[in-house]
């Protein structure tokens, strides 16, 4: 569904990203992870087409989208919710919805996926009404990740997801990203820890300094020591 190859981007004469490898398989919940400052968050914004790369091929569908504009890639059915959400905070929770939705046509489409999205969200049909930035910080990423199903992507691409909340919490948002998932959606999750991915992820990628330096599924990397050594930069790292 997605394919990444020896991507290179980066800021001004800073190189974020050193030669990216990388593959979403459709139904697939991917990991990105890494350190601070890794090029997880450059990653995503590369791949939505808010940077250009400098070098390297992006894949979606099977088409080619590392020149198309991020409007194009929405409308093709990919969608990023950034790091810290960008939420409308002074915006009511329905008009935040409703941003979600603008791209589509069909209302009476939209409406039945926003019964469904209420359903899945139980705390944003409580608060429609509600002014966004009251929600707590969970709340709104459900929020945010409700927003950004409306668009109907096939492949919803989500910044540490769990930044600033509390575990119980952590768990909620993941609960439900693991309902959207088996309902057909496709992920690419960046986060920062490899805490509680493993029971979700399909397959984890460890990017260090730009580039991937660890790939494979929980189980294979189950042991934790190469993980470990891979996430930290350890001389023992095996890519
Ligand atoms: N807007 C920017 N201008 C210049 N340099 C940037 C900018 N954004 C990121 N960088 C640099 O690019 C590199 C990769 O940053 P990036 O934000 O992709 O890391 P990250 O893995 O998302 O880190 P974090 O876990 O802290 O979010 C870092 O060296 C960072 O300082
Ligand atoms: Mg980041």
């Amino acid at each position: 569904m997605l394919e990444v190859k020896q991507l290179f981007a980066g800021y001004g004469r800073l190189t974020a990203l050193k030669g990216i490898n990388l593959t979403v398989k459709q139904g697939e919940i991917v990991f990105v992870v890494g350190p601070n400052g890794a090029g997880k968050s450059t990653l995503l914004k590369t791949i939505a087409g808010l940077m250009s790369p400098s070098s390297g091929e992006i894949f979606f569908q099977g088409s080619r989208i590392d020149r198309k504009v991020p409007e194009q890639l929405c409308r093709s059915g990919l969608a990023l919710i950034p790091e810290g959400r960008h939420i409308f905070k002074t915006l009511t929770v329905q008009e935040n919805l409703k941003v979600g939705s603008m791209i589509r046509r069909n209302s009476a489409e939209v409406r039945a996926d926003l019964e469904t999205i209420l359903d899945t969200f139980p705390i944003l049909r409580e608060r429609f009404n509600g002014i966004a930035g009251h929600l707590s910080g969970g709340e709104q990423q459900q929020l945010a990740i409700a927003r950004s199903i409306l668009q109907r992507p096939s492949l919803l691409m989500i910044d540490e997801p769990s930044l600033g909340l509390a575990p119980l919490v952590i768990d909620q948002v993941y609960e439900s990203l693991r309902t959207l998932n088996q309902s057909g959606l496709t992920l690419l999750i960046v986060e920062q820890s490899t805490a509680r991915i493993m029971e979700l992820a399909s397959r984890i990628y460890v990017v260090r300094n730009g580039d991937v330096v660890l790939e494979g599924t929980p189980d294979q990397l189950a042991d934790g020591r190469a993980l470990d050594a891979a996430y930290f930069g350890f001389a023992s790292a095996t890519a």
